[in-house]
């Protein structure tokens, strides 16, 4: 029976350009048979956790991201207990979110407290983003809603195990071809080319994806696509992606924008999935 998007494991986090509801458009693209499955820029996940592949290699240069995942991993009972000791209150929450305006106490919290300040903050902030300053400090409001999930046990057990068979990697996107071999699947989600000046959403981490690291990443599908590894990348539908990428295939993909600057301009948008033809 096909999966549906809220079966387990699924994502954890909320995460901006999360894939959740584009996965019955992705996964027709998907190869049913590949080796390693990397994703270079992986988020909150959506696909990883919805193919549940045997073997995986995750990056990501988000540090808190990636340390999330890696307490999962290891240590999820202690998270669990420690998530159960979060509180949906205003000034709790801005207690929590402030620790990181003093890194020399934040850098003294264990790996397990860092991961749960995410996650809880993650659920109740104002929708659900991860997004710092230039500082990197977090600078999302608290969140209005009445009874969040904060700890969902069942889903952090399942993603534990689906963590497993994954190699956690908090490094930039580059980083996959230390470990991409033929027939390997790569899945690249970037932060997106901005539609406009005010549509930029690239504040997962104090960096810029700018045109430049348009440009280098353009440079890695080229490289996985040559050692014959199956590519996906996914990205705006605009001239300088459409002119890039021209010799490969390219898809159009419908979706709805969760995150735009412009709220009222919700709706649907086409996105582009482009693939090396693999077939
Ligand atoms: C569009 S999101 C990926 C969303 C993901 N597919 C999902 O379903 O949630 C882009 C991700 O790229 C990460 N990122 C940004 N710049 C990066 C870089 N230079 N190297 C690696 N990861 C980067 C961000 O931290 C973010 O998690």
């Amino acid at each position: 029976m096909a999966r549906t998007s809220n079966d387990i494991p699924h994502p954890v986090l909320k995460w901006a350009g999360g894939k959740r509801q584009l996965l019955p458009q992705l996964t027709k693209f998907v190869p049913e048979r590949y080796g390693t499955y990397i994703e270079p820029f992986v988020g909150g996940g959506a696909l990883f956790f919805h193919l549940h592949p045997e073997r995986a290699i995750l990056i990501d240069n988000n540090p808190e991201l990636m340390n999330v995942y890696a307490v999962i991993k290891n240590n999820v009972r202690d998270l669990i207990a420690s998530l159960a000791k979060h509180k949906n209150e205003i000034t709790y929450y801005y207690t929590m979110r402030n620790v990181d305006r003093r890194q020399e106490n934040f850098s003294k919290w264990s790996d397990i407290e860092r991961a749960s300040r995410t996650i809880y903050l993650n659920r109740v902030c104002f929708n659900g983003l991860y997004r710092v300053n230039k500082k990197g400090e977090f600078n999302v409001p608290f969140g209005t809603y009445t009874d969040p999930v904060i700890c969902d046990d069942d889903n952090l057990l399942a993603v534990s195990q689906a963590l497993q068979q994954a190699t956690l990697v908090h490094d930039t996107f580059d980083k996959c071809l230390t470990y991409a071999k033929a027939d390997d699947l790569v899945y690249m989600d970037p932060p997106y080319v901005p539609l406009s000046t005010t549509a930029s959403f690239t504040s997962y981490t104090r960096d810029c994806f700018d045109q430049a690291a348009q440009q280098k990443l353009f440079d890695v599908f080229r490289e996985l696509d040559k050692r014959g590894c199956k590519v996906m990348l996914s990205n705006s539908h605009c001239d300088f992606i459409l002119d890039l990428y021209k010799k490969y295939r390219v898809e159009t993909i419908m979706a709805i924008r969760a995150i735009n600057c412009v709220g009222a301009k919700r709706g649907k948008i086409k996105e582009v999935l482009v693939l090396n033809d693999f077939d």
